[in-house]
């Protein structure tokens, strides 16, 4: 059964409340609920935290090596900013898919460059939710083929 880790990074405790405009009603527990959900019927073991502090994550990701075989990330700002969140994905092999819920390229050119998304093997975004579930039907299908 594959393990999959989903790290929501910081202000995602906010979904529903936040900029619903750009990050849409859903609260992250609903959010949450609909990946156990489809975690189940995958057949995936899946874990899900947020956290809002950057070394948080670090030890998230390094405990991942050996308890995880996939990693979903949504790092939030980090994603612009964080060279040790791109470090620590490098640092383990797990494979990592990037996550957003919005569209960087159709946002401020800040948030157009990721620190972290080149240290993943793919990135989804601005599906809203559904950048969360296809990532994990990707590392579960991969998973099958490939088991690691
Ligand atoms: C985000 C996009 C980031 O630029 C922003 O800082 C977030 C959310 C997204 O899911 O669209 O916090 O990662």
């Amino acid at each position: 059964m594959p393990r999959v880790l989903v790290i929501h990074g910081p202000n995602l405790n906010l979904l529903g409340q936040r900029e619903p405009g750009i990050y849409g009603a859903q609260t992250l527990a609903q959010l949450d609920a609909s990946l156990h959900t489809l975690a189940a019927e995958l057949g995936a073991e899946l874990t899900c935290r947020q956290s809002n502090h950057e070394g948080v994550i670090l030890d998230w990701i390094h405990a991942a090596h050996g308890t995880a075989d996939g990693i979903i990330i949504n790092p939030g700002a980090y994603t612009h900013t964080s060279v040790a969140i791109q470090d620590a994905l490098r640092a383990v092999p797990v494979p990592a898919i990037e996550v957003h819920l919005s569209n960087l390229y159709r946002r401020e050119s800040l948030r157009q460059v990721s620190l972290s998304g080149v240290a993943c093997v793919g990135v989804i975004m601005g599906l809203g939710t559904a950048s969360y579930h296809l990532a994990l039907r990707y590392l579960v299908a991969e998973h099958t083929v490939r088991p690691s």
